[in-house]
Order: structure tokens, then sequence, then C-alpha cells
């Protein structure tokens, strides 16, 4: 069928399979481009199928020839219906895998349940032996407790007092102000035990459980800080609790694995456009004025740059990772930076619906959105018919 975007509220309820193959082939490209890195070679990627966890994915598959293993939780194309995002990128991913001669299979399901984690230890012990590196990145509104069988909702709140700013509507470019009542009730309760690190520990715990992290194992969950903009909604808000939980975890789970000489980090990353990032209101003005000012100085990156970067510049340098005061590795480093954080303030405070196409850089912003969802690549012909029913080689 013809596939074209369609839009539902801030989400866009089609993908485009060849233009998803398009988005991994650049990316693989980018990898190549930058040269070898000495790192893990038997990588599991939870989330890794859009965004920061597919980024993840490749560099391990093509910058250090890693087997992978990838856990997501995407839908499958139905008749007349196209997939999500995520399958298409991992079909893709499979085929360019291949043809490469290296091994990728991956699971689609919940990863917060235990049926997921036991597929995933079943095919580690039958495939890899053993796992070198975690990348943890899941991002999801939602999580099933395991073990209450309770499923619980985070939400984006500030904490405290109602929270008045500017936000954008990125499709219609329309600058308003937008008031967020604080958290209630459970909500920090909630969206930690959904984003907080108990299902990463979970998840290291059963590996560890069945003997299947090796000597001088590695894990890797993403965070994010920001700007004093944007702190009352992110970092001191509801999903920043969730974030200290992760923060915390990392060094249980250092404690948990000391004795194989492991290692649990928290990486803390850049803000950009993915589907998770969209949903947060206030963030896409802000995303919008960074672009602009990050790509006039030459600074800016997408998932797959900043994570070569993590890889080749933190992880794997043969020396010690350089980790900030809390112990954190950083690669919000170009994003934080003092002047690009005052043009942003200054830029902000003059943002209207009129001017903000000039100062910042909102065709960028949708650019990269469409992107998500395959749709804006050169090299793709939309007006052709294309096949939806694509299927993923290592998935029955
Ligand atoms: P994303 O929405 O692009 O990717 C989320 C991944 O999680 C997808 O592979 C999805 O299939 C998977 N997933 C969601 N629910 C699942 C479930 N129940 N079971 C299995 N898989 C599931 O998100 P993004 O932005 O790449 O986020 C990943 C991490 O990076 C998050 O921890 C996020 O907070 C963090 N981060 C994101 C930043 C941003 O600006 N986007 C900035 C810094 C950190």
């Amino acid at each position: 069928m013809i596939i074209e975007p369609r839009m539902r509220g801030f989400i866009c309820t089609t993908a485009h399979p060849d233009g998803c193959a398009q988005n991994v082939k650049n990316q693989i490209e980018y990898i190549k481009s930058k040269g070898k890195i000495d790192g893990s070679k038997r990588v599991l990627v939870i989330g890794a199928s859009t965004g920061f966890g597919l980024a993840s994915r490749i560099t391990s598959a093509f910058g250090s020839n890693a087997s992978t293993i990838g856990v997501f939780f995407e839908k499958p194309p139905t008749e007349g219906r196209t997939a999500s995002p995520g399958w298409y990128n991992s079909a893709a991913f499979e085929m360019e895998t291949e043809k490469a001669g290296l091994y990728a299979k991956s699971i689609n399901g919940d990863a917060f349940s235990n049926e997921i984690k036991q597929q995933t230890i079943n095919l580690i012990k039958q495939d890899l032996g053993q796992i070198d590196l975690v990348i943890y990145s899941l991002a999801s509104p939602v999580r099933t407790h395991p073990v209450t069988g309770i499923t619980h909702r985070s939400v984006l709140k500030p904490i405290g007092d109602t929270y008045t700013n500017k936000t954008v509507d990125f499709h219609s470019g329309k600058v308003s102000d937008i008031s967020i009542s604080p958290s209630e009730g459970d909500d920090i309760e909630n969206t930690v035990i959904v984003m907080g690190g108990e299902d990463w520990k979970m998840w290291i715990d059963a590996l560890k459980e069945n003997n299947l992290l090796s000597d001088g194992f590695t894990t890797v969950s993403y965070s994010y800080i920001g700007s004093s903009l944007t702190e009352a909604v992110y970092r001191k808000g509801t999903i920043g609790r969730a974030k200290d939980h992760m923060e915390a975890t990392a060094f249980e789970i250092t404690d948990s694995i000391k004795n194989i000489h492991g290692k649990a980090y928290v990486s803390v990353n850049k803000a950009l456009v993915t589907q998770a990032s969209s949903a947060i209101p206030v963030i896409p003005l802000y995303i919008s004025l960074l672009y602009k000012l990050m790509k006039e100085e030459g600074t800016h990156e997408g998932c797959i740059e900043q994570i070569q970067r993590l890889y080749s510049q933190r992880l794997f340098t043969g020396k010690q990772i350089p980790l900030d005061e809390k112990g954190r590795i950083r690669i919000d480093d170009w994003e934080l930076t003092d002047h690009i954080q005052e043009k942003i303030s200054k830029l902000w405070a003059n943002a209207t619906t009129e001017n903000l196409s000039e100062l910042g850089d909102l065709e960028g912003y949708r650019n990269d959105f469409y992107n998500l969802f395959g749709f804006g690549f050169k090299g793709v012909d939309y007006k052709l018919e294309t096949n939806e029913m694509i299927h993923i080689s290592s998935i029955n």
C-alpha cells in the first residue's frame, strides 16, 4: 500500500518500512564511517528498537562486531495496518546484520514481565552463553509489576506547585502558555515504579542468578538532567524522581556484581526528539531552541552520534571512565555548556508563534519527528506502493 503519515494528537499512527530501513542504514553508515570500537562482543539491549536503544544496538553491532539480542515492545503489521516504527527498524537491523554476518536476535514483548526475562535467559543460554554488556533503554508510560500484578502509570508532572510556562505545538508552530498541576496521591511512587531502577535491577539479578554475566560485565542505563528552564517538569518533577532512583540503583547493582568485577553506570544523555520526549510538555520548545544553537555551533548530535561518542570516548577507551561528582557518565556536556544555556534562556523569553521558526529549529524538530516513523528520508519514494507486511526473521 501507499503509506502516508497519519497523525492522531502528537502521535503518528503509521510507519513507513522503507523509511525506517533507510534510517537504520544511515545510522549503520555513520558508525562504519567512525571506525572500529574495541567494545563488548555479546550485548543485550533492553528497549532496542527506537531512540537511544536502537542506536546502542547499531553501535555495538557495526562498531564492535558484537552479537546482539534486542528486547522491545512493538506492534507487528496486520493486513492494511502498518507495524510500529520500532518493528520495521528491527526488521531492517536484522537484515543488515545478516548481510554483515553478525548474530542478531530479537524478542518482542513486555520487558517488565517474568516471561520475557525468562525467554531472554533461554536465548542467551542457547546462543551466546554469557553477556558482556546490558544496555537498559526502556521508556514506557506503564508497568505491570511482575510480583504484585498491579499496573502502574507514570505521570509527567511538577512536584509541589502548579507549573506555568511556554510550550509549542510543533505541528502548528503555535507557542502558548501551559499550566501543569502538581503531582498528587501516588503519582510520584507510580512514576518511580515505572521509570525508576527496579526493573533494571531485576534484569541484572535474573541474569546473574543464571550465571549469564561474564567477568568484567558492564551495564548502562540512560538518564537526563537538562536545563533550569525545564527542571520543574523534568528533573525536579515526577520523572526526575524516577531518574534519581535509577541513578541510585546503579550503585546497588555495582555492589551486587562486585564478585564478577562488574559495573553499572548511568549515562546522562542529551535532549533529543524521540517518541518518549515528544510527549513531555515544554520539552519540544526547549529542543527546538537547543537544536538551532547547537547546529549553528556544529555540536548538534542525534541518538547515533551520542551513542558513538559514549562508546568511543567514555566506555571503551581502555582508560578509566570519566564520571561526574555523582558517579554518572556525561554525554550531555555540550548541551549544558553555559553559553548555550544562557542563549536558550534569552531566546525562550522572546519566543512567540510569529518568531519561533526563526529563533528556533522548528523545522528540524518536525523532520526528526517524522523521521521517527520512517517519513522524510532522502532515497525513499513515498509515492510508490510498498509492502507493509514485513517480518522480523528471528521472531516467529
Ligand atoms: P524511545 O521511546 O525511543 O524507546 C523506548 C524503547 O523501549 C523502545 O525500544 C520500546 O519498544 C521499548 N519499550 C517500551 N516499553 C517496553 C516494554 N514494556 N517492554 C519492552 N520494551 C519496551 O525512548 P528514548 O527516548 O530512546 O528513551 C530511552 C531512555 O533514554 C529512557 O530512559 C529515557 O529517559 C532516556 N533519555 C532520553 C532522552 C531524550 O531526550 N529522548 C534524553 C536522555 C535520556
